[in-house]
């Protein structure tokens, strides 16, 4: 029987570029909860997505020479390919441009509008293009004499548009008395404060929630000049997604009101205000809380795809696993607070807490069974007193209890800190008591028995409880211990300290961590900007290559430093069509990450569905002299293979390369 329903939300992010480290942290936070809520038995929900419309976007697929659809196809199809990476697993992913969506936030804005919540007039303000905001001139800061966006610096442009408003005044009271009493509802608590000070009481300004001067966006169906302004569209995604105003609204009927909205810090007051007043005005429930979580920054900045200062997860996921990220995400800052990511700090603290802590308590445990037990895990020894471990079992049956309480107060980073409080316990515990010289004396057989079945235990008491967390690493742990009774996996199993049964047989594997060398990681994490220098390390095995080349028009050895010269990349594919008047060629617009876009014109039209190539990663010679083909200028060239039957075959990669990657 399940307790209750619970359902957790993320933002849904604006895929105007590939979701970086700071949306991955929010994903893996909502999915850790949604882990663990499922875990004790909660009957979950978990929603994530993209919101994909507004003026950046189109702005940025025009630049791109795509269709606003075909841009953000290619990065949801990274995004959600990241997630998997990620060991994410949602029960829906929606996408703003989707039809179910788009029909009720038409529905929602045309009712609000004949309720008298929203009516027209002229908005005038200071436009924020890369944030999508209006500033008021009090809100903007000055540098150099030039008023920029208080969000993210840059520059902002004076802007007159006819709009619809959102009446958000007439629900200014009644919100501050909701706010005041749910204590709840926002969180950290100093968020409520925020809102309430600086805009609640000062008095709401009535919303924009109209845009005429793009296209990109839900038409508003009474007026289609207008289009429905980001927020309206955005938020309402946590009902759309359920079925909200259709007739097939069964999930929306169980799991709304949510249990909480994670959201990061910047969008807590579309969340707290704009969001309820607009359930408000439809006659839902509130959402029982948001959760603002802090910025991962980079230096004193945020990390964000406009500032372009972001670091992506999949070169770290490539090297270290998902369980590793996911664990540092989560433990290293307080959830509600910033943090810097650095390689380094990742680094260090997986040889700490994951190498040394948990894998050393694993293998050690795993190798004393073997040695004193022959493998067989010990049955409890009645007849022993083993008084030196009772505050560690007393401990560790209390943990469940300890885990869930910091969980239900989202504090990850607590949560991990108990469990790891009883993994250094144990550690402490196999120092104290000594096995290895009990295990000289054969009288002492007992006592070792209770101390290696104590471990063994607090093991698995572990691996249940970091599983929301690490979702691959308990497997891996059982597999040691020799536990395959699922029943024995579960947070029921919890319930009591020593149900672990004796005699399973453990079975040492490979370390699940190993210690690495922090310096030669951060090299590979952090290669040096030159790659001919790079490419100089592995000349062996590129010259064999080379001369195994029996294809005629090619020297039979070229210069080192000729290989060097070619700058090979891969890239994304943001879109591809037919070059018209051309039976042979594809026009590719290419991601480079960092690098920025290009386009280039390749001759494998007769062996490609150009709609089948969009979003995925191709290899490219980036430094070429830019030629025109076709009266076209291509900025570059793309690699392929001729397969046995003379066809073209794309190459690429294999996963967990990022965008703009140096190939060599
Ligand atoms: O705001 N540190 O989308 P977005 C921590 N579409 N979290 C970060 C982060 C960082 N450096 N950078 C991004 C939008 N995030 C809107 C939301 S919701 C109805 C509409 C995470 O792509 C964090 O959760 O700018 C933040 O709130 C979100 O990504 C912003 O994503």
């Amino acid at each position: 029987m399940s307790k209750g329903t619970y359902y957790i939300t993320t933002p849904i992010y604006y895929p105007s570029g590939n979701m970086h480290i700071g949306h991955t942290y929010t994903t893996v936070a909502a999915d850790a909860m949604t882990r663990f809520k499922r875990l004790t038995g909660w009957d979950t929900y978990f929603l994530t997505g993209t919101d994909e419309h507004g003026q950046k976007i189109e702005r940025k697929a025009a630049e791109a020479g795509v269709t606003p659809q075909a841009y953000v196809d290619a990065i949801v199809a990274n995004t959600q390919e990241l997630w998997k990476l990620m060991e994410i697993e949602y029960d829906d992913f929606i996408r703003t441009t989707q039809e179910r969506h788009q029909k009720i936030v038409q529905q929602i804005f045309r009712r609000f509008y004949e309720q008298g919540d929203i009516y027209k007039s002229a908005y005038e303000g200071l436009y924020c293009t890369p944030c999508e905001s209006f500033w008021t001139p009090t809100q903007v800061v000055e540098k150099d004499g030039v008023k920029c966006c208080p969000d993210c610096g840059r520059p902002v442009e004076a802007m007159q548009e006819e709009s619809y408003f959102f009446r958000m005044s007439k629900y200014q009271d009644w919100l501050i008395d909701y706010i005041e009493t749910h204590p709840d509802f926002i969180q950290p608590a100093k968020r409520a404060n925020e809102m309430l000070n600086n805009f609640l009481r000062p008095g709401l300004q009535d919303l924009c929630v109209s845009r005429t001067s793009f296209k990109w966006g839900v038409p508003v169906d009474f007026d289609d000049k207008h289009v429905v302004y980001v927020w309206i569209d955005a938020l309402s995604n946590y009902i759309t997604a359920l079925g909200y105003g259709t007739d097939h609204d069964e999930l929306f009927r169980k799991y709304w009101p949510a249990d909480v909205h994670l959201v990061g810090k910047e969008i807590v007051r579309f969340h707290t205000i704009y969001w309820p007043i607009m359930l408000h005005a439809l006659g839902l429930p509130l959402p029982k809380q948001v959760f603002a979580h802090g910025w991962l920054l980079f230096g004193n900045d945020k990390m964000s795809k406009s500032k372009g200062n972001v670091v992506y997860p999949q070169p770290i996921v490539a090297r270290y696993g998902a369980d590793a990220l996911r664990y540092y995400l989560l433990r290293e800052m307080p959830f509600g607070a910033d943090g810097n990511y650095t390689n380094e700090a990742f680094l260090t603290r997986m040889n700490a807490d994951l190498a040394n802590d948990l894998g050393n308590l694993v293998s050690r445990t795993v190798a004393m069974i073997e040695k004193y037990f022959g493998g067989d895990v010990p049955a409890w020894d009645e007849a022993v007193e083993e008084p030196v471990g009772n505050d560690l079992r007393a401990h560790c049956a209390a943990l469940p209890a300890l885990v869930e309480e910091q969980m239900n107060k989202l504090q990850y980073s607590q949560a991990l800190a108990e469990i790891w409080k009883v993994i250094g316990e144990c550690n402490k515990y196999i120092d104290q008591t000594q096995p290895w010289i009990l295990g000289r004396d054969p009288e002492k057989k007992g006592l070792l028995g209770n101390v290696l079945r104590t471990l063994a235990e607090c093991v698995r008491f572990v691996a249940v409880l970091i599983g929301p967390f690490m979702p691959a690493t308990p497997a891996r742990i059982f597999e040691q211990l020799g536990l395959q009774d699922e029943g024995l996996k579960t947070w029921d199993s919890l319930d009591r300290f020593g149900r672990l049964p004796a005699g399973i047989h453990v079975c040492k594997g490979e370390a699940l961590f190993p210690r690495i060398d922090v310096k030669k990681e951060l090299e590979a994490l952090n290669p040096a900007p030159e790659a001919p220098a790079k490419k100089e390390e592995k000349p062996a095995k590129a010259k064999k290559e080379e001369k195994k080349h029996e294809e005629p028009e090619f020297p039979e050895v070229i210069a080192f430093d000729d290989f060097a010269k070619c700058k090979m990349q891969v890239g994304r594919v943001l879109n591809c069509e037919k070059v018209e008047k051309s039976n042979k060629l594809l026009r590719f617009r290419l991601s480079f990450g960092a690098d920025g876009e290009r386009t280039i014109l390749s001759g494998i039209a007769k062996y490609y569905q150009p709609e089948t190539l969009i979003g995925r990663q191709v290899v490219a010679v980036t430094n070429l002299a830019p030629r025109k083909i076709a009266g076209e200028e291509s900025q570059g060239m793309i690699l392929s293979a001729l397969d046995a039957s003379g066809n073209l075959r794309l190459m690429s990669v294999m996963e967990g390369v990022e965008d703009g990657a140096i190939v060599g």
